[in-house]
Parts: C-alpha cells; sequence; structure tokens
C-alpha cells in the first residue's frame, strides 16, 4: 500500500457502514491504581488524513474533557475499538494510538498535556507531523465538528456537574438542564437583520445562549485515533474472511519516489 492512496480496510470500513452508523466500543487502559481495562461505547465523526499521506487516516470521534477516558488517554494512549457494521456483517477491530484535542480554554497543564501528542514535535506520531507541515488548524477542526454536532447533541457539553459523578439533586436538577444548544446567530433572521444595521443591538442578544453555546464549546474535545493494526472478520461470506492490516514502515521514503509502504496484509483464520 504506498502512502498516495487510503489503505484497503478504510475502503471497506466505509462501504460497511455506509448506511448505518459508525458505532464502536473503545478499550482504554486505566493505570490509576492497578491497570485495568475500561470500555465504552463511541461514535465515529469519519476519517481525517494529511493531504499529503492519506494512507493515514485518523478515526475522529468527540468527547467531554471532564470524561475519565481523557485522563486514561493522556496517562496511556494505547487505545482498541471494536465496529460491528451489521448490515455488511463485519467485524473491523482497530488498535492504535488515541490524542484528545482540547478547548484552548481548557486548564493549562491539561491543555499542554494533550496539545503534547498531536504538536508534530518529537517524538509524535508520524501523522501528526504531516498535519503540523501542512499547518493543519486543529481548533478550526474542533469548532466545525461541534458545529455539525445536534443542538441535542451540544446541550450534552453543557451539562453543569461533571459527567460520572454523583448526581447532586437528583432528576429535578437534571431537568433543568439545558436540552438543546444553538449558535447564539442562529436566532430569527429579524432579529439577525435588526443586529446588523444597528451594533448596538448586541447588548439585547440573549446571554443564556451564548453561555451555553460558550460553555458546552469548552468541554467539548475531539478524540482522534491513529490506527496501526486492524483486524477486519467479514462474516458475510463463506467462507468467512479474516484479514490483518498493520503498518510497518513508518520510515520517510529517501528513494525520493511518490509514497512508501505504509500497511501490509496477511489473511488470517476466521
Ligand atoms: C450510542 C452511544 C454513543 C456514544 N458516543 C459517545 C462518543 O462519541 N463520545 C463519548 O465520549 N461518549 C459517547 N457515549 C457515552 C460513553 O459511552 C460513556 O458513557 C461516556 O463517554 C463516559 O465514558 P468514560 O466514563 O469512560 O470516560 C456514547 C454512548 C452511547 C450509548
Amino acid at each position: 500500500m504506498s502512502s498516495s492512496i487510503a489503505p484497503r480496510w478504510k475502503t471497506a470500513f466505509d462501504r460497511a457502514f455506509a448506511d448505518a452508523p459508525p458505532i464502536a466500543q473503545l478499550a482504554t487502559l486505566d493505570v490509576a491504581a492497578t491497570t485495568k481495562p475500561r470500555v465504552r461505547t463511541i461514535v465515529s465523526r469519519g476519517f481525517l488524513s494529511p493531504t499529503r499521506v492519506p494512507a493515514l487516516p485518523l478515526i475522529v470521534s468527540t468527547t467531554d474533557i471532564r470524561t475519565p477516558k481523557v485522563n486514561q488517554i493522556l496517562t496511556d494512549s494505547a487505545v482498541e475499538l471494536a465496529f460491528w457494521a451489521p448490515d455488511a456483517k463485519e467485524q473491523f477491530r482497530i488498535r492504535g494510538t488515541a490524542a484528545i484535542v482540547p478547548s484552548p480554554e481548557t486548564e493549562p497543564a491539561l491543555y499542554a498535556k494533550c496539545l503534547d501528542a498531536i504538536a508534530g514535535a518529537h517524538g509524535s506520531t508520524r501523522v501528526y507531523e504531516e498535519f503540523k507541515k501542512e499547518k493543519f488548524d486543529w481548533e478550526k477542526k474542533r469548532v466545525e465538528v461541534f458545529e455539525s454536532l445536534s443542538p441535542g447533541m451540544k446541550a450534552s457539553w453543557c451539562r453543569p456537574q461533571i459527567p460520572g459523578a454523583p448526581l447532586v439533586g437528583g432528576q429535578e436538577e437534571a431537568k433543568k438542564w439545558p436540552k438543546t444548544v444553538e449558535k447564539p446567530d442562529s436566532e430569527h433572521p429579524a432579529v439577525q437583520r435588526l443586529r446588523l444595521t444597528l451594533s448596538s443591538l448586541r447588548s439585547i442578544t440573549d446571554p443564556t445562549a451564548q453561555e451555553h453555546w460558550n460553555t458546552a464549546l469548552r468541554n467539548f474535545a475531539l478524540l482522534l485515533i491513529d490506527p496501526h493494526d486492524v483486524d477486519y472478520v467479514e462474516l458475510g461470506v463463506i467462507p468467512n474472511r479474516r484479514t490483518r492490516f498493520w503498518r510497518w514502515d513508518l520510515e520517510e521514503d529517501n528513494s525520493g519516489k511518490d509514497g512508501v509502504e505504509i500497511w501490509k496484509e496477511e489473511e488470517l483464520v476466521p
């Protein structure tokens, strides 16, 4: 597989999830006291590859910076994802390293720790070096993904209490939390027009909407997975098939030719 085309497992993945949401179980390691596995459901929001190297697709998901998985990933970035495509009857088990793209308003020590992994500095994985070369704007991408999500989803980052902590005040309290978060500018078009002509009208826009938007965007983080090993199982064909794909050469191509071998594949016993 040359670096100038997407890996075959990604083409198979896109086909398998053409009509189904790519929902996966994400396993991390919790190394707090003794190492323990942790697993939870996440949704993939698509792939992101460096322009020059489509063979290095990052899996893009989202999370809340306050959730325990963030600290687990920052302590040990090794993760595994298990996707099941029910219509295609295919499983993709993807091992890789995870990284977090936080809001610039995140507490500075945590922010710096997150940025370390994606900065493309010496020691980061090749995909982030490639993104650095093309001056990729991670904050722009974070906001773009946030804006693409539904108002109901956005509200999940606006919950005032920490995810996973005991609920203070019970359901009565939870009912008071915002159920939707809309972009403040998406107010009624008539108000928008007025605001354009009378800049002083800014002061009458709903401060609560702006506050909710800011809170949600502050807690919102991208969760990126850089795959290096894919176990692809096809149960929709007889005999069943199983293929392992792995990254084997992450070195720059010194020959001057376009592309280096990045992914190898091998058939396995299902
Ligand atoms: C269908 C489904 C999709 C989910 N998608 C995500 C997701 O994309 N990102 C995420 O952080 N949590 C997602 N969750 C919630 C997580 O499974 C989990 O409960 C939450 O993130 C807390 O995880 P943690 O305590 O391990 O950090 C989803 C849950 C379900 C049931």
